[in-house]
């Protein structure tokens, strides 16, 4: 069981997380995190539900087994799918969907644009989300990006890679942006907040929705709410597992800013 020294968990299929952690660092300095990226089966948007499903209960598992005290599924695309997945872990869970659709309901807009995986996208768990939260007629418009974050997953840093995903963010965004006009666009996939300097270089007007801000908002009302805030005599510290490349990980941790490093480690991938 569980108790408010236990550590949050957040999970991802690669380094996308990073940006939930990064703000869950500047909210609840005090909180330890214990992060896993499945960077052996990224990219998940482009795989079956069913894998998806498999792929997402391995790592709630692994998660329950360490006894977390709140577990954000920061992936968008397993936030679709997270009903699957819950009766794998005895905390509550916060996911990106649930979260970003909140942070829409509470905009003045009538066009919001959605940016994420294909698999996301087919879902059409945003739209579906984000209507039941506001009262009034919205038009969601969304798009599936089938590159984008293999790309940023291997690209920080990197100024060809960036070029490239530059390109590749004007080839998925142009038409709902410059053509259709989004009032608001929600980053619906946990990498592209780590590109951020570069979607407001392109549109420098569009507003940006990243839901990592309000999942961290959300975890803070819940610890608060329940007692569970860390006896925080010191700063929490950061433990990452990745089935993928750990010195890649332990890089693109510093990269995006993450603190309080404690340990990047190999855990296995599941077998597909
Ligand atoms: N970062 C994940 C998301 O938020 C998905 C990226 C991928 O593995 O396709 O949806």
């Amino acid at each position: 069981m569980y108790d408010k020294n236990s550590p949050v968990g957040v999970i991802d299929s690669g380094i996308g997380g990073f940006s939930v952690a990064r703000q869950v660092q500047r909210l609840l300095p005090g909180e330890n995190l214990l992060y896993l990226g499945d960077g052996a089966h990224i990219p998940y948007g482009n795989h079956s539900e069913k894998t998806i499903v498999a792929m997402a209960r391995y790592m709630f598992r692994f998660m329950q087994r360490r006894q977390v005290k709140a577990l954000l599924v920061a992936c968008n695309t397993i936030s679709c799918v997270v009903e699957q997945c819950v009766e794998e872990v005895s905390c509550p869970c916060f996911n990106a969907v649930q979260a970003g659709a909140d942070a829409v309901s509470g905009l003045d807009v009538e066009k919001v644009g959605v940016i994420s995986t294909v698999f996301t996208h087919n879902s059409r768990c945003y739209p579906r989300q984000i209507r039941a939260r506001s009262p009034k007629k919205l038009v969601i418009l969304s798009c599936g990006c089938p590159d984008l974050a293999r790309l940023v997953e291997h690209s920080l840093g990197d100024p060809q890679g960036m070029a490239q995903v530059e390109d590749n963010l004007r080839q998925e965004l142009d038409q709902m942006v410059l053509v259709d006009n989004i009032q608001c666009c929600v980053l619906g996939c946990t990498h592209y907040p780590l590109v951020v300097d570069s979607i407001r270089k392109i549109y420098p007007d569009l507003p940006l929705i990243d839901p990592a801000e309000q999942m961290a908002r959300e975890l803070k009302e819940y610890l608060d709410r329940e007692g569970l805030r860390r006896d925080a005599g010191s700063p929490g510290r950061l433990d990452i597992f990745t089935t993928g490349d750990v010195k890649e990980y332990a890089l693109r941790a510093r990269q995006v800013g993450l603190e309080r490093l404690g340990s990047v480690a190999f855990y296995p991938p599941m077998e597909l």
